[in-house]
């Protein structure tokens, strides 16, 4: 007989083994879900890395690599979703089950369609995400740039692009800026350093002068001498910052005219000999031609570089001034017989605020800006200067400058 509570345990055992069948059948279905997105992860990562050794290897257009990532993208599709319809159909058409072609055609291309839009999707999204991240890092870089933080830089590592060169560029930009920054910065403390020394031995005067000075004539007179000295120190000083800082600006005004240069050194040396009687100056030739330049910054350039053969010579020694014409070139030269400059020295003089002996220099008035000055004059007249020295022995400046035409 059947017995009703073992036929009912029998359905419910049933009923348990049909649930862990659903079970495991969905959990089939998941993991092979699963299994099928890590696959295709796994291959678009292994293709789009492949993609990036070979365009980090060549140099390609970002049009080319667009053009390459559709008709790869196009081929991919067109072999998953020709696979997929001729899989099925082939399955069907074999079994016998099919009854109705074309509807179930119909249905084999919907569905092999649309895994072939959700994979262009995810491929595309993945490649437009790459395509575009050097923007993305340039805009947030730029955002991220201000005055005062100028030393990031944007990863310029990836493929040889339009936009990895505009990266590159972007980058080289802001080496110029931070390198300007720093000269400026470096301009305005040196300044102010220079300036502090004549102001602290001004008041250092006057607060002599104001404790015992005021009867006693020989402090006074040593005082007053100190304090003209030190303000005439102060005024050059100013004067060449000012200049300096026109030159930066691009304000400083080039008046050009044609002139005899010759009559110009003549009135010089003339000028040279009458203010120094310590050292021998010699003319030895000054040949007559004409240039086209600004006169008084030309005048300036030449008092300079005479003005320093004076300075670092000793007194008995010889100043040479020449000047030629060239291969259709003014030829100018200084030469003395002074201290000469070292091999160290010799590359830095034209920086501003050089000095090759900071000491000994300053007891002689010297600011070590007057050369950087020169420079800025004779290569904005389209000259050159080429300087040779020899320490304890002399130095040589031969500066060109184009004739007039
Ligand atoms: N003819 C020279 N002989 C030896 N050293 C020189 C000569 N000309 C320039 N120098 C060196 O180059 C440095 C820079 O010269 P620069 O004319 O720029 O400055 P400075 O003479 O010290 O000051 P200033 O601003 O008053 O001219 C000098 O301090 C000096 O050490
Ligand atoms: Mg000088």
């Amino acid at each position: 007989m059947n017995n009703p509570k073992s036929s009912f345990k029998n359905i419910h055992d049933i009923i348990l083994k049909i649930i862990s069948i659903i079970k495991f059948i969905f959990n089939a279905i998941k993991l092979a879900i699963i299994v099928l997105l890590l696959i295709l992860k796994f291959m678009s990562n292994l293709i789009f890395k492949f993609i990036d050794k070979i365009t980090n290897k060549l140099r390609f257009s970002i049009k080319f690599k667009l053009v390459f990532t559709y008709v790869f993208i196009f081929i991919l599709i067109s072999i998953i979703t020709d696979m997929i319809t001729l899989g099925t159909f082939n399955y069907y058409v074999n079994s016998g089950k099919m009854l109705n072609y074309s509807n179930f055609l119909f249905g084999i291309l919907i569905f092999s369609n649309i895994t072939g839009i959700i994979i262009v999707i995810m491929l595309s999204t993945k490649n437009s995400e790459k395509l575009i991240s050097p923007i993305e890092n340039l805009t947030d870089m730029a955002k991220k740039i201000s005055i005062d933080d100028l030393d990031k830089r944007i990863d310029v590592k990836g493929s040889k692009d339009e936009l990895k060169e505009l990266a590159i560029t972007f980058n080289n930009m802001l080496d110029r800026i931070q390198e300007s920054v720093e000269k400026q910065n470096q301009f305005v403390s040196d300044a102010s350093h220079e300036l502090r020394t004549p102001i602290a031995v001004i008041q250092g005067y006057i607060n002599l002068l104001d404790r015992w000075g005021k009867d006693d004539k020989a402090v006074l007179n040593e005082s007053i001498q100190a304090i003209k000295d030190e303000s005439e120190n102060m005024k050059h000083l100013i004067e060449n910052l000012l200049f300096l800082a026109r030159s930066d600006k691009h304000t400083q005004k080039i008046h050009k005219e044609k002139f005899m240069l010759n009559e110009i050194i003549d009135e010089i040396v003339t000028e040279t000999k009458m203010i120094d009687t310590s050292h021998i100056i010699l003319m030895e030739k000054n040949e007559e031609f004409m240039i086209n330049a600004d006169k008084n910054l030309i005048k300036e350039a030449l008092r300079i570089f005479i003005d320093n053969s004076i300075k670092y010579t000793p007194p008995k020694g010889t100043i040479k001034i020449s000047s030629w014409v060239k291969n259709y070139t003014s030829i100018i030269t200084i030469e003395d017989t002074g201290i000469g400059i070292s091999r160290k020295d010799l590359p830095h003089i034209f920086d501003r605020f050089y000095r090759a002996d900071k000491a000994r220099n300053r007891e002689k008035g010297g600011t070590g800006l007057g050369l950087s000055i020169a420079k800025w004059i004779i290569e904005s007249h389209e000259g050159i200067i080429n300087v040779t020295s020899e320490q304890d022995k002399g130095t040589k400046i031969k500066i060109e400058l184009p004739l007039a035409v």
